[in-house]
């Protein structure tokens, strides 16, 4: 990707962002758990060049199963299927490193990373849900500086792991019979606050060398997380100025780290709804907030999410920044939900409706609604303010919206310049422009030691 172009996620979740999207007519409900779904899906996306497919990860059951999925597929397993039907787009699960052990992780991505000729990424999360904790014997779900204390010392384990192995260990000398360098592998003996862990792994170095580190989770300690070890940033931004600030935050912090600010992309989540044209985008988005819970549920939602009693206003009440607490609630799920509400406030007073619509009542991130020409216009001038690298697509309707996407939208996108028409050679790693973390020349393995 040159910094003259945006890189291009799509994320798979089904039915969408619309959960009860599966009650509309065409829709098979049983779909999101079928490999023909997402195959289609993985090879629409390849074709248009999109640089990786996304899973995010639900480690629990809710009770919104009652109305809809609730998370489904694991995400690794999902994508490596996803893998073997496809044969250049990168592959981006997300995975817990409060419910995971850096061992079986690393060694799962690095096998991934070798069987798909490096196209393996990483997106970590902490895991916000506390339900998850009591399926993984754990007491209490850790608090938010547990967590990130434990994912930090995670992710030194994974990297030193993966670096573990010299270039040139496997010689592989048919005539002396000798196939490996044992001299050239070196344990990584960690012993820290949660984890021991000896290595090495029993796979060698991959094609990426590390796996592309993709982090999601924006408190403070989350963003430090991502400027020590991150190559990529998934955060949900509701307004320009919000967006553009955390960007240029996260680019300061990875400089802090001796990063280049541009070694560390920001790639921005947002829930789309493609119509043919205008008319059809209004017809279809009626048609998906006819599935949505009662207007009141959602706005109580909402208000939770502030830390504020969820009756405290109705959903034609006007809300002001005045009136949400200052400080985020700590045992929210996310507290950037909390940061984004109090963006779109600083705006302007807003209806609580117009909130509940600004994420369709569904969630973390924005929802763009309009014509492929609309949405082309909403990426093109977010990322011309300095408000993203790139852009995590999320869909209303993820087997409508997301080849709308791939098949009108992008189109847009290439014809204006803004997105790479054929995928670049390399690596994924190669093709965002990234450099493995303090090793140079970008994305290459590492120099051959002397003999
Ligand atoms: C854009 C974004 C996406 C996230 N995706 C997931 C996810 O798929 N699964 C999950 O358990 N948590 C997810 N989280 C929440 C993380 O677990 C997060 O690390 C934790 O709740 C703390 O978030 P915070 O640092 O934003 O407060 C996500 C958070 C953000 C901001």
């Amino acid at each position: 990707m040159s910094s003259d172009q945006f890189h291009l996620n799509f994320s798979l979740m089904s039915p969408g962002h619309y959960r009860a999207a599966w009650r509309l007519a065409g829709a098979d409900p049983h779909a999101y758990l079928d490999a023909d779904h997402y195959v289609r899906l993985a090879k629409l996306a390849e074709e248009a060049g999109i640089d990786a497919v996304f899973q995010g990860d639900s480690p629990a059951l809710g009770p919104e199963i009652a109305t809809g999925t609730s998370g489904g597929l694991d995400g690794f397993t999902l994508l490596a299927m996803i893998a073997g039907a496809t044969e250049r787009i990168g592959l981006l699960p997300t995975v817990s490193t409060t419910y995971s052990t850096p061992y079986s992780l690393a060694r799962r991505f690095q096998s991934l990373d070798h069987l798909t000729k490096g196209r393996a990424a990483l997106n970590v999360v902490t895991t916000g849900n506390p339900a998850a904790a009591a399926n993984f014997g754990v007491s209490a779900h850790p608090d938010r500086d547990a967590r990130y204390r434990r994912a930090h010392e995670f992710l030194e384990v994974i990297t030193r792991l993966w670096e573990a192995w010299e270039p040139g260990t496997i010689i592989a000398d048919k005539a002396t019979g000798q196939f490996g360098d044992p001299s050239r592998i070196h344990a990584i003996d960690h012993h820290g606050e949660f984890f021991d862990v000896a290595g090495p792994l029993p796979v060698p170095t991959s094609p990426q060398v590390r796996p592309v580190i993709s982090q999601a989770g924006e408190t403070p300690a989350g963003l430090e997380l991502a400027a020590r070890y991150a190559d990529v940033v998934f955060a949900a931004g509701h307004t320009v100025a919000k967006a553009k600030a955390s960007r240029d935050d996260i680019r300061a912090r990875a400089q802090a780290h001796g990063r280049d600010a541009d070694s560390i992309k920001y790639s921005l989540g947002l829930i789309v709804l493609v119509g043919t044209d205008e008319e059809d985008a209004k017809r279809r988005h009626d048609e998906l907030n006819a599935t949505l819970p009662p207007l009141e549920y959602l706005v109580s939602a909402v208000l939770s999410s502030l830390g504020l009693p969820a009756d405290a206003f109705g959903p034609d009440d006007v809300i002001r920044l005045e009136d949400v607490p200052a400080e985020p609630n700590l045992k929210a799920f996310s507290v950037g939900m909390y940061n984004n509400t109090r963006a779109v406030l600083a705006e302007g007073p807003r209806r609580l409706r117009e909130l509940v619509a600004h994420t369709a009542g569904i969630g973390t991130h924005r929802l763009v609604v309009g014509s492929p020409e609309r949405i082309a216009d909403d990426l093109e001038s977010w990322w011309r303010q300095g408000a993203a690298d790139g852009f995590t697509v999320m869909f209303a309707d993820t087997r409508v919206d997301l080849e709308r996407f791939a098949t009108l939208v992008v189109p847009i996108l290439k014809e204006r310049g803004l997105f790479h028409r054929e995928y670049p050679e390399g690596t994924l790693r190669d093709r965002l422009g990234l450099p493995v973390p303090g090793l140079q020349p970008a994305g290459r393995r590492l120099a051959a030691s002397p003999a």
